[in-house]
């Protein structure tokens, strides 16, 4: 761990992963705490599925990490995450100081395609995150803008204490809000302002990629076949192990059959 912060009602924090290779935008990460990876004691924790928000090598990390000798020795990648401590997993990763050692399982899972792959004329793409869903699509935007490829992104939250990431993974880029409570923004739906954007003719060859809460994507599903626009979601079912073997993260489709989450996603095709 070499830094962690608070980013309104989440956490930002950063791993120096020295061997890895450079995760995809969507792909995921099994992380565990070193020590105190435990319930009271009792049974290690299974690890926690954390998508990859942000990734720096060495020589972008040096203009925002101190210049110490052991900083500026480190290799490898510096991975971002994003987190909200809903559970003693998520609570614990959380509370992670830096210095403290994390084990990492990843990259895993697949990754957003870029929007010709998913639809021949589409001259952009739409970005539409709720809550903690937020995480993915900052790392895709970063993509997307290295590429030339125009990004508009809407963000819902649900009230201030279920918000953050802005400052830390969305600063330098526009960013239309909405949340449930009204205290920023759209007061309503992020998809209200999907919807909207919809309705465009610019939007119409646009692909949207989604990712937040079950709910929210359905809605965007919905509004996307509905007015035959390309769209990928990030979907999220409990995982154990993250690698294809304990079928945990096994998800219906419509034809009654399964997909493993894991190795199968985490971003689907709507
Ligand atoms: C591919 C993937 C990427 C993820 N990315 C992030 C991220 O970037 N940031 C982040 O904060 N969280 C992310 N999550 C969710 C995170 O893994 C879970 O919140 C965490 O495992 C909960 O563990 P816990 O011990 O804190 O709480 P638990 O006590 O295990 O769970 C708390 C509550 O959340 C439910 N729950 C746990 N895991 C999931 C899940 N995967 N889907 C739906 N409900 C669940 C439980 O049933 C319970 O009600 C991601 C999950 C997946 C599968
Ligand atoms: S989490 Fe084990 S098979 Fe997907």
């Amino acid at each position: 761990m070499v830094d962690s912060r608070a980013s309104g009602g989440y956490r930002v924090f950063s791993l120096l992963d020295r061997d890895g290779p450079e995760p995809a935008p969507g792909q995921f990460y099994m992380l565990a705490a070193e020590s105190h990876w435990e319930q009271r004691g009792g049974r290690p924790f299974l690890p926690r599925a954390l998508s990859v928000a942000d990734l720096s090598s060495p020589a972008a990390r040096s203009s925002f990490v101190d210049d110490s000798p052991t900083n500026s020795e480190r290799g490898g990648v510096q991975l971002d995450f994003l987190i909200e401590g809903v559970g003693p997993g998520t609570d614990r990763l959380c509370e992670l100081e830096v210095g403290e050692r994390v084990w990492l399982n990843g990259p895993l899972g697949n990754s957003f395609s870029m929007p010709r792959e998913l639809s021949a004329g589409a001259a952009g793409a739409i970005l539409v995150g709720g809550g903690i869903g937020i995480a993915p699509l900052a790392i895709w935007r970063k993509r997307l803008a290295a590429a030339n490829v125009p990004a508009r992104v809407l963000l819902g939250f649900r009230d201030e204490r279920h918000s953050g990431g802005l400052d830390d993974l969305f600063a330098c880029c526009e960013v239309a809000l909405a949340s449930d409570d009204g205290h920023v923004g759209h007061h309503g739906h992020v998809t209200d302002l999907l919807s909207a954007m919809l309705e465009g003719d610019d939007a119409k060859t646009a692909v949207v990629y989604a990712c937040g809460p079950p709910q929210m994507l359905d809605a965007v599903a919905a509004l996307c076949s509905s007015r035959e626009v390309a769209c990928e979601l990030a979907m999220e079912s409990p995982m154990a192990c993250g690698y294809g073997a304990c079928y945990g993260c096994a998800v219906p489709r419509g034809d009654g059959t399964y997909l493993r989450l894991c190795v199968d996603g985490p971003v689907v095709r709507a």
